[in-house]
């Protein structure tokens, strides 16, 4: 995904072909299921498509969900949010509490998860069961194919939720991450438009 994902930024057209102009949409044109989410009966929760603003947000979701440690530092966020035209990221906060987030690339038919984390005190509450719902709904609904992510060979609390939601097996990357050289799962979902799946 990487590699087809520089493909598209080294074809970019500067200075205003219409394939741009429309690219630069993304974050601006999706529309969120909902504007809040009332989490185990208890906790209501903001729902936002996540600007330049909210890099902090994220930084303080991911040093809670990596012990200190943010693989998506402040310069990487801000280009994710000021610069690719290609991704969005959705944000959920309680209060003024920042809870969790995902991001994804829409790229040539696939939707490619970059990172989903929720707060130690939210997990299993089903809110990344949620978020993944909401990105698969909004894929669907810019024409994606398939939605795909890698997790770490040693992260099966992620793994199984995620063959839970339909994912399956890939491909090994070996040495993937850089921080320790562990290998990488790939992990790809079919999206299917309901009137698919009616004419069949
Ligand atoms: C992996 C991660 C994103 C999961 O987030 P989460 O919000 O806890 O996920 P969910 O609550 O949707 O699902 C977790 C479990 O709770 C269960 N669950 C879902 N809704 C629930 C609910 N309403 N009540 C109780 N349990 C529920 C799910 O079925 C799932 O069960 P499982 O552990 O048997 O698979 C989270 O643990 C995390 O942020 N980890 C650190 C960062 C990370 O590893 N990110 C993934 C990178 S690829």
């Amino acid at each position: 995904m990487l590699k087809k994902f520089k493909e598209w930024l080294i074809g970019e057209v500067p200075n205003g072909s219409s394939a741009v102009v429309a690219n630069k949409r993304l974050a601006e044109r999706v529309e969120l299921s909902e504007s809040q989410l009332l989490i185990a009966e208890k906790h209501l929760l903001q729902v936002l498509v996540a600007s330049h603003e909210h890099v902090q947000d994220m930084l303080t979701i991911q040093a809670k969900c990596y012990n200190g440690k943010t693989p998506w530092n402040a310069a990487a966020l801000q280009h994710e949010l000021k610069r690719n035209t290609r991704a969005f990221y959705i944000l959920l906060k309680h209060e003024t509490l920042p809870v969790a987030f995902i991001g994804a690339w829409l790229v040539e038919g696939e939707a490619h998860i970059t990172n989903v984390a929720v707060i130690p005190d939210y997990q299993g509450m089903g809110i990344a069961t949620w978020l993944i719902h909401e990105l698969e709904r909004l894929s669907i609904l810019e024409q994606m194919k398939v939605l795909s992510l890698e997790v770490r060979i040693s992260n099966e609390k992620a793994k199984r939720l995620y063959r839970k939601l339909g994912f399956v097996d890939g491909q090994i990357k070996r040495g993937y991450y850089s921080s320790n050289l562990e290998d990488a799962l790939e992990m790809s979902k079919p999206l299917v438009r309901v009137e698919q799946v009616d004419a069949t």
